[in-house]
């Protein structure tokens, strides 16, 4: 059968004035084509996994100054992914926030935080209050006897006493059954104006049902990724060998795993991706990162649903050089998408590429999927978002946000196992730590983001799908002078827009 790809003298110096060229970003530029298409008339829907479908094709990185689990909440409500960062030792910490985003929105919450009747009222007030939880199931001798919200707490006097002298018992509580449809829910909260339903399959407590969540599903976040209890979906990184954390992770409700290396070639990685595949045989795996055909078609034979393609290309990386090695993003793009395809025509297993780094502009996730990729993952562009972990501070009159590479040496103190931390003696980084611009909630830059794509598709292109976008555009190679060109010039000085702010 033939290939796709047909690799030249890419491994070998024997070659030397033969070697395949490999192009990134600026190398290309899209040509503009006849199109009948208006922006309106676009879809954008992508798959990550034939399990999952994303309603935009962005996902933030697993970096521990990019997605914890407010932004892994925030991406999943307007579209996405969030794949929550993993370090060393500390599998509890990145469980509770994969629980955390899997609690935020759902059908029936099944697992809802219970207090017990004979806790004093300043704990329920800790849990609500500060903690933020809605309303708490109380629970004695293992039942479910009533429940306590804001409303129960004492507003101006001091909290004395217990939960059980506060709560609302069962009997004036508003109940329904497990098999109580949607229009039902909302039809009964509305009668008895109330804002929840305690879930009842006869004694059995089985749940509860909010109407915030299905306000935030109809109508606040219509456009959320959930799943089938209407959970927003979550993604979290591990690393190769750790059996028992992704145990925990499954367990806990995880829609996408990554197994999160710095180089998805490497034997351990490959193995590890075939024994997570054949202890979960549904689950959606992601993994990587590569960067050629070859490791890309090992991970793909070992199981992965998505291959997690880019190395050195991050705005932090700095493993190009450090180790001489690498290969220009959109060459990588191609060559994971070419492994992709070839993949499917041979096994008929249908699977996904995520080109992961280095955009600096919304044109270059444009070109990243045109070269291939059925989603785009950022770190840079994301980690100045409200909803990254950390907060914003003034330096040098700007307001910033941290961002480290999680190969940078600060990462790899703090437990990054990504990078070099292995080494006995000294840290051997492969990234950098900086600040980045704030920018906001993260919706302003996925509405830019989804906007440029949606435009160029329609309007510059000529392509209402991602599907037909992939390798529909025709391009042009520019040279120095076009790239200048393409980026203001002769200004004196430039007001920063949302979506460009200078050259990157
Ligand atoms: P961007 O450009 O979107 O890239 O910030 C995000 C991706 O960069 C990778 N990454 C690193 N690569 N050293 C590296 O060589 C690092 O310290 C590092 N930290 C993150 C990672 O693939 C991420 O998704």
């Amino acid at each position: 059968m033939a290939r796709k790809f047909a690799p030249k003298y890419r491994y070998s110096f024997e070659n030397m004035y033969d070697l395949d060229v490999a192009l990134t970003f600026d190398d290309i530029i899209l040509t503009p084509q006849s199109s009948k298409l208006q922006p309106g008339e676009c879809g954008i829907t992508t798959k990550i996994s034939d399990k999952i479908q994303l309603n935009t094709p962005f996902i933030s990185a697993p970096m521990d100054t990019v997605t914890g689990f407010r932004m892994a909440k925030a991406m999943a409500r307007h579209g996405g992914l969030g794949v929550i960062y993993r370090n060393k030792s500390n599998a509890h910490e990145q469980l509770d926030q994969v629980k955390a985003v899997k609690r935020s929105e759902n059908w029936i919450i099944r697992d809802p935080v219970i207090i017990e009747a004979d806790k004093p009222v300043s704990y329920a007030q800790e849990l609500i209050i500060d903690k933020g939880y809605s309303g708490l199931p109380v629970f004695e001798n293992g039942e479910c006897k009533g429940f306590v919200t804001m409303r129960d707490l004492p507003e101006f006097r001091k909290a004395t006493g217990t939960v059980r002298d506060i709560m609302t018992p069962r009997s004036k509580f508003v109940t329904v059954t497990p098999d109580v449809t949607e229009e039902e829910a909302i039809s009964r909260m509305g009668e008895e104006k109330v804002e929840k339903l305690l879930v009842f399959d006869g004694e059995q407590f089985e749940g509860m049902i909010v109407k915030k969540d299905i306000r935030n599903r109809r109508k606040v976040y219509p456009n959320g990724v959930r799943d089938e209890n209407q959970s927003l979906i979550a993604g979290a990184a591990v690393a190769p060998g750790d059996h028992n954390r992704v145990e925990l992770l499954v367990d806990a409700g995880l829609d996408v795993l990554v197994i999160d290396a710095a180089n998805g070639g490497h034997i351990d990685v490959v193995n590890f991706t075939r024994e997570i595949r054949d202890s979960y045989p549904t689950l959606s795996i992601m993994s990587g990162n590569v960067a050629t055909y070859e490791g890309a078609m090992d991970l793909l034979d070992a199981g992965a649903d998505s291959i997690r393609t880019g190395i050195g290309a991050g705005a932090t990386c700095t493993t190009r050089m450090v180790m001489g090695v690498g290969m220009p993003q959109l060459a990588a793009i191609y060559e994971v998408r070419c492994a992709a395809d070839d993949f499917i025509e041979e096994n008929g297993k249908k699977s996904y590429v995520i080109a992961d780094g280095g955009i600096r502009y919304s044109g270059d996730a444009i070109k990243a999927i045109a070269a291939g990729a059925d989603a785009s993952m950022m770190g840079n562009i994301f980690s100045g978002a409200k909803e990254s972990p950390g907060e914003a501070y003034y330096h040098q009159g700007q307001l910033v946000k941290d961002l480290r590479g999680m190969g940078s040496e600060g990462a790899i103190k703090d437990g990054s196992l990504r990078y070099g931390a292995d080494q006995k003696r000294r840290i051997l980084a492969e990234g950098i730590e900086g600040v980045v611009r704030y920018k906001g909630p993260v919706q302003g830059i996925i509405e830019d983001y989804d906007g440029a794509l949606m435009t160029a598709m329609t309007k510059y292109i000529g392509n209402g799908k991602i599907k037909d976008f992939q390798w529909g555009p025709t391009f042009v190679r520019q040279t120095l002078p076009g790239l200048i060109e393409g980026h203001p010039h002769d200004i004196l000085s430039i007001k920063e827009a949302s979506n460009y702010q200078g050259r990157q």
